[in-house]
């Protein structure tokens, strides 16, 4: 179903608040959802780490599009002394997510809903400096058209915002079974000059995931024998200088 809408200005965030309200009451969860329509561009104030974790100071691994949040479930298990954030743009799946989690008493794991491309700078301004240790941004898009471009996650800011909260060191774990959009992902990290990568020539390509846990769209791709294209990238000291507008 596709649902245009046009709002005066000074109603916006009224009639938002009331779309979402009608959203979230009445959708099931939907296959994709289109981040740049104006009801996903609203930012949203995501909590602190403080408020989110009792061991606020540990590193943190964010995962970006959990999803059904199997891989981050799993590895908090796994990894009691890390914090984990899985962030998602389908609401009624972080409710799903944050279910189970409650069941399993998780309390170093979090699922939050935003559009990851409006709303994670501002959060990772409020982490300590070089606690953001791991992204991984795993069969991230289903936008595969060049039409779609623009609807795709990993973009530049999005980059800039993550290079500038991770300290050298700091890894991102990109995988997907669509060599055009690996390659998207590629070039973008490595045009962004803040990442190792490009100088280890094929050696930042792996042949498996390296937390040892799958995402439910790599155990798919793997049972139907799809390739599985795979990158880790290392940060590196360049600063990121913030544009200001004189
Ligand atoms: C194909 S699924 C892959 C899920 C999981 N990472 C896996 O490997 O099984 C991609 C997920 O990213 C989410 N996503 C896409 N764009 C997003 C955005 N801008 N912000 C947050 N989540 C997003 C989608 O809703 C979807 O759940």
């Amino acid at each position: 179903m596709v649902c245009v809408y046009t709002i005066p200005e000074k109603f916006s965030w009224v009639a938002n608040i009331i779309i979402r309200f009608i959203y979230i009451r009445f959708h099931s969860v939907r296959q994709h959802v289109n981040p740049l329509s104006q009801f996903f561009q609203l930012p949203l104030s995501l909590p602190s780490k403080n408020v989110l974790f009792r061991k606020s100071q540990y590193p943190i691994h964010l995962d970006i599009g959990s999803a059904k949040g199997e891989f981050l479930i799993e590895l908090a298990k796994k990894c009691p002394d890390w914090n984990f954030v899985g962030l998602e743009i389908r609401e009624p799946l972080v409710s799903l997510c944050e279910k189970k989690r409650k069941k399993l008493e998780l309390n170093n794991l979090k699922f939050l809903f935003c559009n990851v491309n409006v709303s994670l700078d501002e959060w990772l301004l409020d982490l300590d400096y070089g606690q953001l240790k791991r992204v991984s941004i795993q069969f991230p898009d289903p936008w595969f058209k060049r039409k779609h471009f623009k609807r795709r996650v990993l973009k530049t800011n999005l980059l800039h915002s993550i290079a500038k909260a991770m300290s050298k060191d700091g890894e991102i774990f990109i995988q997907s079974d669509i060599l055009k959009l690996f390659e998207s992902m590629t070039h973008t990290i490595d045009e962004s000059g803040f990442f190792n990568g490009k100088d280890l020539g094929d050696l930042r390509f792996i042949d498996k995931n390296p937390y040892n846990v799958k995402t439910d769209r790599e155990i798919f791709s793997l049972k139907k024998n799809l390739p599985i294209y795979r990158a880790m990238y290392i940060r590196n000291s360049l600063l990121v200088v913030d544009q200001v507008n004189l």
